[in-house]
């Protein structure tokens, strides 16, 4: 014969009351009676397969579940001083388990450490909008709208109406536009270099400026070494008489603090709109130091004897003209690195797949 709803009604009552009048045995045991493989709560769920309304009786079989459960930790609860439960866990001289105890996040652990070297040598820590006007995340940085060095950022634009009318931009004018000026199209920022007009605009204007901006950026890609959301760190330094050699001088006196003693930094020609001449930069790999041979092997870790990490110039006249600063006066130089890139090629991370790192997987996370 079939079980019908009412039979598992029937059943599911006979449970509770047997339940209730439970007294002479622990909770563990009562665990195993109700909710172990071999319980009685698995033994009636096998019914549901001959009940035609299977909802209901799974709605039913839920609800007995949640009434076990609760019963079995009120129980607990109630069970007096003398009860076996009691008996059984209090045991002051058993060692104690130790709560887990959490810790940063590894990037935001080396976003700490990036901002504390530059903060030794005078860079400010700023923190600019990751929502930001197009102007200031590409228009201000010398790429006018449908300029085709856009297409390297990949960008996420903000679907929403243009909210003022997009400026006129006179670059030989510069004092023309206020900030409050700014419309256009809005952006999810692709780089960190929104932040040097902003910083330009945050100072008046007036040198010296010497930041550090560390942020989330967003760009559409996603495979082993890139996720739809990173970090980079941008540093500006504009003032008089600033050159290539004080960017070179930054770049190793960062690459020595952040990867250790001895590892040097190069730069190689290259193109960004806003900084000329233009520089990607790399740092020589401290697993072969900079041989690109490891026990007569090629280098694994970097085969070359380098790693890129990021780029680097002179800040382009025209990026100075929008914040404000006379190019004639001063100058400045400029760079932008990811901050999972540089922290994965620390000495002994040899992390494969970037993505990793914002999985949320503890197993992982707890290695760091
Ligand atoms: N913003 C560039 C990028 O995301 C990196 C960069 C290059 C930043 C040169 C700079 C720079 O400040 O001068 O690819």
């Amino acid at each position: 014969m079939k079980t019908t709803l009412e039979d598992l009604t029937a059943k599911i009552e006979e449970i509770k009351t047997q339940l209730s009048q439970e007294s002479n045995i622990n909770s563990e045991e009562l665990r195993i009676k109700y909710l172990g493989k071999k319980g009685q709560f698995n033994e009636l769920s096998k019914l549901i397969k001959e009940i035609d309304d299977k909802k209901t009786a799974g709605q039913l079989l839920n609800d007995l579940k949640k009434h076990i459960e609760t019963s079995i930790a009120d129980e607990l609860m109630n069970r007096s001083a003398s009860s076996a439960d009691r008996q059984q866990w209090i045991d002051l001289t058993a060692p104690g388990i130790r709560p887990s105890v959490g810790h940063m996040h590894p990037i935001s652990q080396a976003i700490e450490e990036v901002a504390s070297i530059f903060e030794k040598i005078g860079f400010t820590r700023v923190r600019y909008p990751e929502v930001d006007w197009d102007w200031y995340a590409f228009e201000s940085l010398n790429m006018p709208p449908d300029h085709p060095a856009r297409d390297e950022w990949e960008t996420f634009f903000v679907d929403m109406p243009d909210t003022t009318q997009p400026i006129e931009y006179d670059a030989n004018n510069p004092r023309k536009r206020h900030p409050s000026l700014v419309g256009g199209k809005i952006v999810l920022t692709p780089h960190t270099s929104n932040g040097q007009v902003r910083e330009m605009e945050r100072l008046n204007s007036t040198p010296p400026i010497r930041m550090v901006n560390i942020a989330r950026c967003y760009r559409r890609q996603q495979d082993v070494t890139h996720t739809q959301m990173f970090h980079q760190f941008e540093g500006l330094v504009v003032d008089k008489g600033i050159n290539i050699q004080h960017l070179k001088g930054t770049l190793d006196y960062f690459a020595q603090e952040f990867y250790g003693p001895g590892t040097k930094s190069r730069i190689r020609p290259f193109h960004f709109q806003f900084t000329e001449p233009s520089f990607e930069v790399d740092f020589s790999c401290h697993v072969c130091g900079g041989t690109g041979e490891k026990d007569g092997d090629k280098c694994r870790f970097c085969k070359s004897g380098w790693h890129e990490v990021g780029g680097a110039g002179m800040v382009h006249p025209n990026v100075l003209k929008a914040g404000g600063i006379d190019p004639n006066e001063y100058t400045g130089f400029a760079f932008g690195w990811g901050v999972e890139r540089t922290y994965t090629l620390k000495e002994g991370l040899n992390i494969d797949d970037i993505r990793l790192l914002y999985s949320g997987d503890l197993r992982f996370l707890k290695q760091f």
